[in-house]
């Protein structure tokens, strides 16, 4: 199945790109979601049973992004734990918040088990140990607090790792499934309610009023809602200053004995490892993951690949490296999601994004807490992963200020194929950004030698975007838009391709 790099995950592995029924019977919709990932899927499968007329606009396929790309971890806690969110939002606020998560589990598992999604589900003990005497009182505190918010986490004395650790605590009540096999059973359940499921259908535009005119690359449609689900919406928002893009490494290992680990398990460095085993086809995968940057500021992502290899066969006989791959997720800037109403457009447009690493369950309970804005007019998250909240941004650095020069110069016109040649010296499956006459130009030099070139100025609001070798694609350091080599958006927040720029021959 297509994805939206060049490496693939494990759970898209030889699947097929998903079949919809492609089917419009109307124009108009009580609610439109853009994006087919697991916050879109799950929110309009919720918005469809309650009797809502949903339609979902795919640009791509179902699971050709971070669903598809993900760890698969479905957890009751999060990156920002339980102390950290008690200390900026209140006590009560804990408490709610771990109230969602196991409700998201809950509606994970009662979707499988209602429509009988074939996708591994299985529910697991989660392990979080410590490394250095700072991380020790940090684990205290992650302890105390998560059983303050009534979660079921113990100290013990046992590993489920052979990595040796200082001390260590399980927290009960957490799972993995296939992620891919999950939303594509949620698509299928989704068309079965009468949904409107439509891929490679761009939202492009929204025209504001008691109706929304929403046009995309397949025609337009009135909506009385619109959902944003694709991680950052497209415009300029307030929320591109409040969460910034990173990516994960992740891979897939069969090793030379059976100390694959019986549960999930975290370690507390900064960017933290994460750990689990899934059994595919009659064999056992590690899968370990981690080496987290801000998309765009890593010059060698192969690089990510390679400290992550090391630093797992430090503590694992590892036979061999099946499956490698990176993902994104966005960065809030006070560590809670942005699920609710978009800020600076009407009452009727929605968004969930900043979901950190823990986009499988802030996916689901984005989805309950939409659904019930839409259907009820109210939800008991809605203050809390409001968008227009206002907190303190202590040590949130302003992406915006490390992003590279902004590109001024419009390119048009023609360049010599015999220059740009000489200019692209590079290998096969390598890029480089070079200037020509005064203007920049980005290269590409495929497999067959062809050279593709393109504009490197961000269809969002023009910065410039970097090469990830990993994934041989176009990533723009800003918001986090990502571009195919031949300049096709992978990523939002851009709905334009980059220039593409003519060689003459
Ligand atoms: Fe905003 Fe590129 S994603 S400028």
């Amino acid at each position: 199945m297509k994805r939206d790099g060049y490496q693939q995950s494990i759970w898209q592995y030889n699947k097929d790109d998903y079949s919809s029924l492609n089917q419009v019977v109307s124009s108009e919709f009580d609610v439109i979601i853009a994006g087919g990932g697991i916050t879109g899927l799950s929110t309009a499968l919720l918005l469809q049973k309650a009797g809502k007329k949903c339609m979902v606009a795919e640009s791509h396929t179902i699971g050709f992004g971070t669903s598809g790309g993900n760890s698969a971890h479905l957890n009751t806690f999060f990156d920002s734990p339980y102390y950290k969110v008690k200390e900026n939002f209140g006590e009560a606020n804990a408490l709610l918040l771990a109230q969602g998560a196991q409700q998201a589990l809950e509606l994970i598992k009662n979707n499988i088990a209602e429509h009988q999604i074939e996708c591994s589900f299985e529910e697991k003990d989660g392990y979080i140990f410590s490394l250095t005497e700072e991380q020790d009182e940090e684990l205290d505190k992650l302890v105390t607090n998560t059983r303050e918010v009534h979660l079921d986490i113990n100290y013990t004395n046992e590993s489920p790792l052979p990595i040796p650790f200082r001390k260590i605590a399980c927290i009960k009540g957490q799972a993995q499934f296939q992620p891919v096999d999950y939303v594509f059973g949620l698509a299928r359940a989704f068309e079965a309610a009468g949904g409107v499921l439509l891929t490679g259908c761009r939202v492009t535009a929204v025209e504001e009023g008691d109706t929304l005119l929403v046009s995309t690359t397949r025609g337009a449609f009135n909506a009385a809602n619109l959902i944003w689900a694709t991680h950052i919406p497209p415009g300029v928002n307030l929320l591109h200053f409040r969460a910034a893009p990173y990516r994960s490494y992740v891979m897939g290992l069969i090793l030379n004995n059976d100390e694959y680990p019986q549960a999930l398990a975290y370690d507390m460095e900064d960017p933290y490892h994460y750990y689990s085993t899934h059994n595919i086809d009659g064999q056992k995968y590690l899968i370990a993951g981690g080496e987290d940057h801000k998309t765009a500021h890593e010059d060698n992502t192969e690089e990510c690949f390679r400290r992550l290899d090391s630093y797992i066969r430090k503590h694992f006989d590892v036979k061999e490296v099946s499956f490698k791959w990176s993902s994104q997720y966005y960065e809030p800037a006070d560590g809670l999601p942005y699920i609710g109403r978009l800020p600076g457009n009407g009452e009727n447009i929605f968004v969930g994004t900043g979901f950190s690493g823990n986009g499988l369950t802030y996916g689901t309970l984005a989805a309950i807490t939409l659904s019930d804005m839409i259907t009820k007019g109210d939800s008991k998250f809605m203050t809390l992963f409001d968008p227009n909240r206002v907190k303190p941004v202590a040590g949130f650095s302003n992406f915006i200020k490390e992003a590279a020069d902004v590109v001024k110069n419009l390119i048009g016109g023609k360049f010599s194929g015999e220059k740009i040649k000489e200019m692209a010296d590079i290998a096969p499956g390598e890029a480089k950004v070079v200037k020509y006459d005064g203007t920049t130009i980005a290269l590409y030099k495929d497999e067959q030698h062809n050279i593709h070139a393109v504009n490197p100025s961000c269809t969002h609001i023009h910065c410039t975007v970097s090469w990830n070798i990993a994934e041989k694609s176009w990533d723009c350091p800003c918001h986090g838009a990502r571009y195919s080599y031949t300049g096709e958006v992978l990523n939002a927040p851009a709905t334009r391709g980059l220039e593409v720029i003519n060689i003459a021959e």
